[in-house]
């Protein structure tokens, strides 16, 4: 039997700032200047010299927004501000005046916000209804005095948003557009100022109109919400320490309507039960490029202070163990002035004979070393052919047309050129599924009115004689066509076992041995504890962790691991105090580990007590790591969040967030990657692989699957097509799945087709083990059963979802009356609790662990 480390408690008395601080929030600054995106830079106007005076105005100079709210915040020690950052790097800051009272009045509105959501607090005495309520009264930023003019001819305006996960953002000012006030502000400031530099400090897209506005804008930097090292990485990017080099993971259109789910997202249609993806696959790009929309700025763009030149010099096909792979070889060199980064994005045209396609998908990128002005730098980018098949739902069938697939390189979708492509003589079946999470007949006409009446917009002439060109430039094209061997491809067909037990011989054997109260215990979190706080800070021996697992078996083997949030770094209280004399935590209540804990009032440490300290690092959200378009990057602050899980002896991370950007009104994009699955998924798979290179940690994938919306999260339901599911949806966890192997899998609260994706066997079984061969646990989103009779706990256990969490009383009693009655079967409960077993198994809980990462190598 492995042995279970006990009696461990977790941080430092001693709340001195510690080399691990030190080292980690160097690593968030180096990724948040990586992820910056520069999308105008009029006459090279940045980088900004320090000898000059800069005005910084706008909320986020003083108060730089780092992350969204809710779960995925993180309480870190500090946070450095725009205005913080650019003096200490040296930038003479002329409006010194303006800042100070603009702290005065931003301090009482947030003041004022603290005291309406503390009576919040009072009013609402179940932790989901307050919870519910702190999500629905966001925290309005307040704009500031009128600006007059200081000395210099340049000033910032920062632009912030925030929002967070239970309320979805609205197509209006003071969100996705400016308010009058904020027009007028900065109508005032290019009136002032010669020239005026847009920083954009918001989780997602907002409207840019005003840019055409103002002659004198110059530049527009996307910093998005940059961690707390954001005003450090601002001030290296403004002052050219670090050359931008992000791109876009998402379109922003020219207004909001562009998009094609804005008419009905979420409550913009009066109408937050069902969610129509009337849109289909025609999701960001692949609906902006392929019915030629214009945009503002397109997916894959960001400039660079330096210039870079892309040269493909050869497309080869190679043999893989699966079927063919694609390669490119391409030579780029920076043919500016400073050292830079460059981004090279490959696309692919498919045929789109038998099956309407989108014009162009992503199939690869790779990003460059740092090149010094006249360098060149030679890279293969590779990618599988098969991930460019498309499903079709008449057959179920990952199909390739015959044809030839045209490949584009550049520096992003607008940019990028035909260089040549590959040819398929035949089609070819690259898998063959049976079919998943079927939409409901009474909105299947609906759903293809809404498909029908989108592809009535699509100029389909003018789209075939687009790709016909795209196929004729590759004759003349650098590359040329190669062709792939027909016998080159195999043909998958998934082995659907359903309900089993997991593969761990321990894990299984240690399962058998339990009695059936004990597998009741294990299929939930650790209730038997439970502060009163289940929502987001239900763990004990780790204050302010989101949950721990039953410690019912310890004596069979079985230790109870904690889970905590992210995606933007660890969620943990700042600090918890203990007893000296028993070494019992003092238990803080859950609120306390909300928006840095403000709204809970610290007494300071009692007699008898003493405290201890769990700084963590707030890292940038997850659209700004993806923006750096660097995997490489993405591991490395895993390998750093994987060394904090060590620290605070957290087994679980609950991210990353990987759903697809749909709309951009979604409450929750900045914690997600992208409105691309590929992006999504390579970066899931590059953050699981480095925090999985630490022993007994690991991540868990969220939300599984379809959770575009969070109005009404808990009961929406997302209607759309298998097509759509496994091409967009899903298809960033196939591949995290099967290139990373993630621990764990955290299904979504929203339904899926009518069924909630909790209790779906579709997702959990058929999807995510059977076709795509998890190995690990997958759990609920938190209290997801605790909503109504639609999404029980027997649920869960009869679609394969292992883990209820945190778990009710309710729970257990349903789990046993299903039991009795014969409707749950006690080996759909086994082959759920030896999944979480085998994790358990893995976990930093006992003392003798290693990296499971490694594990999913052997
Ligand atoms: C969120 C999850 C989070 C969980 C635990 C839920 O409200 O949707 O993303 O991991 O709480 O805090």
């Amino acid at each position: 039997m492995k042995k279970i480390r006990t009696g461990i408690l977790t941080g430092t008395k001693d709340g001195t700032v510690t080399q691990r601080e030190k080292e980690h929030a160097a690593l968030a600054r180096r990724a948040a200047a990586e992820g910056m995106v520069l999308l105008q830079n009029k006459n090279h106007f940045l980088p900004l010299s320090k000898n000059n005076p800069v005005a910084l105005y706008g909320s986020g100079v003083y108060k730089t927004i780092k992350g969204g709210t809710g779960s995925g915040d993180v309480n870190e020690r500090a946070s450095v501000s725009i205005y913080e950052g650019m003096k200490q790097a040296g930038f003479p800051v002329s409006n010194e005046e303006w800042i100070k009272e603009y702290a005065g009045i931003y301090d009482n509105a947030r003041m004022e916000w603290i005291k309406k959501i503390r009576e919040g607090l009072q009013k609402h005495e179940s932790t989901v209804d307050f919870f519910q309520f702190y999500c629905s009264h966001p925290f309005v930023i307040p704009v500031g005095n009128v600006p007059v003019k200081t000395s210099g001819e340049t000033a910032v305006y920062v632009l912030s948003r925030v929002a967070g996960e239970g309320a979805d953002r609205y197509a209006r000012g003071g969100d996705y557009y400016l308010t009058k006030e904020e027009e007028e502000f900065l109508a005032a400031i290019c009136n002032l100022y010669t020239h005026v530099i847009l920083l954009i400090n918001t989780g997602g897209v907002v409207d840019l109109s005003f840019l055409e506005k103002y002659e004198n804008i110059e530049s527009v930097l996307l910093i998005s919400q940059p961690g707390m090292e954001g005003g450090n990485a601002v001030a290296d990017v403004l002052s050219g320490a670090v050359n931008p080099s992000g791109k876009l993971t998402d379109t922003w259109a020219y207004q909001y309507e562009d998009y094609p789910s804005s008419a009905t997202f979420s409550h913009n249609d009066g109408d937050v039960e069902k969610v129509l993806y009337g849109e289909d696959i025609y999701v960001g790009y692949r609906y902006f490029d392929t019915f030629r929309m214009p945009v503002r700025y397109g997916f894959g763009e960001g400039l660079s202070y330096t210039d870079f030149d892309i040269h493909a010099k050869e497309i080869s096909v190679q043999a893989s163990e699966n079927n063919p792979v694609i390669c490119v070889k391409v030579e780029i060199a920076n043919t500016g002035k400073c050292a830079g980064r460059e981004v090279v994005q490959i696309y692919v045209s498919s045929p789109a004979e038998k099956q309407d396609k989108p014009f162009r998908e992503l199939a690869a990128f790779a990003k460059t070393k740092e090149l010094q002005p006249g360098e060149k730098e030679s890279l293969e980018i590779c990618f599988e052919a098969e991930k460019l098949a498309s499903y079709v739902e008449e057959t179920g069938t990952w199909t390739l047309e015959a044809g030839t697939y045209v490949l584009w390189a550049g520096s992003s979708l607008a940019q990028a050129k035909v260089i040549g492509g590959y040819s398929l003589e035949q089609e070819v079946i690259t898998e063959e599924l049976t079919h998943i999470c079927p939409v409901q007949q009474e909105y299947q006409e609906e759903l293809d009115t809404a498909r029908q009446e989108l592809l009535k917009k699509l100029d389909r002439d003018e789209l075939t004689a687009r790709r016909q060109r795209a196929v004729q430039e590759t004759q003349n094209s650098n590359c040329g066509v190669v062709s792939v061997d027909k016998d080159s491809w195999k043909t998958k067909s998934c082995v659907y076992r359903g309900s089993q037990m997991s593969e761990d011989e321990v894990a299984k054997q240690i399962t058998e041995n339990l009695t059936q109260e004990q597998l009741i215990s294990m299929a939930t979190g650790n209730i038997g504890k439970g502060q009163g706080g289940s929502l987001g800070a239900a763990g004990e021996s780790v204050p302010g962790s989101a949950a721990e697992t039953s410690d019912c078996a310890i004596k069979q083997g079985v230790a109870p691991i904690t889970l905590a949030d992210g995606p933007a770094g660890l969620r943990l209280m700042k600090f918890y105090d203990v007893e000296k004399e028993t070494g019992k935590i003092a238990q803080k209540p859950f609120h306390f580990s909300l928006e840095g804990g403000v709204f809970y009032e610290d007494t300071g440490v009692q007699p008898g007590e003493e405290r201890y300290y769990q700084y963590c690092t707030a890292i940038p959200v997850g659209t700004l790591l993806a923006q750096s378009f660097d995997t490489e990057l993405v591991q490395e602050v895993g390998e750093m969040i994987g060394q904090e899980l060590q620290e605070f002896r957290v087994t679980l991370w609950l991210a990353p967030g990987m759903n697809i950007h749909r709309n951009p009104l979604c409450g929750r994009n900045f914690e997600y990657y992208s409105e691309d699955p590929l992006l999504t998924g390579l970066m899931a798979a590059a953050m699981t692989r480095g925090v999985q290179s630490n022993a007994g940690v690991g991540t868990t994938i969220k939300h599984f699957a379809c959770n575009s919306q969070e109005d009404n999260r808990m009961g929406c339901d997302s209607i759309l097509s298998e097509r759509a599911l496994r091409e967009i949806y899903l298809k960033g966890f196939e591949i995290a799945v099967k290139t990373a192997q993630p621990m764990s899998i955290m299904t979504s609260y929203n339904k899926v087709n009518g069924i909630h994706a909790a209790n779906s066997f579709d997702l959990c079984t058929k999807a995510a083990r059977d076709e795509w061969g998890f190995q690990g646990v997958i759990m609920t989103d938190w209290t997801t059963t605790e909503n109504g009779p639609d999404c029980t706990a027997a649920g869960c256990m009869r679609a394969g979802n292992d883990l209820v969490m945190p778990g009710c009383q309710r729970d257990h009693e349903n789990l046993r009356q299903e039991l009795e009655k014969g409707m749950l079967s006690l080996d759909d409960l086994k082959a759920c609790v030896s999944h979480s077993i085998h994790i358990i198994l893995q976990s930093l809980a006992y003392e003798e662990t290693q990296p499971y990462g490694k594990l999913m190598e052997k």
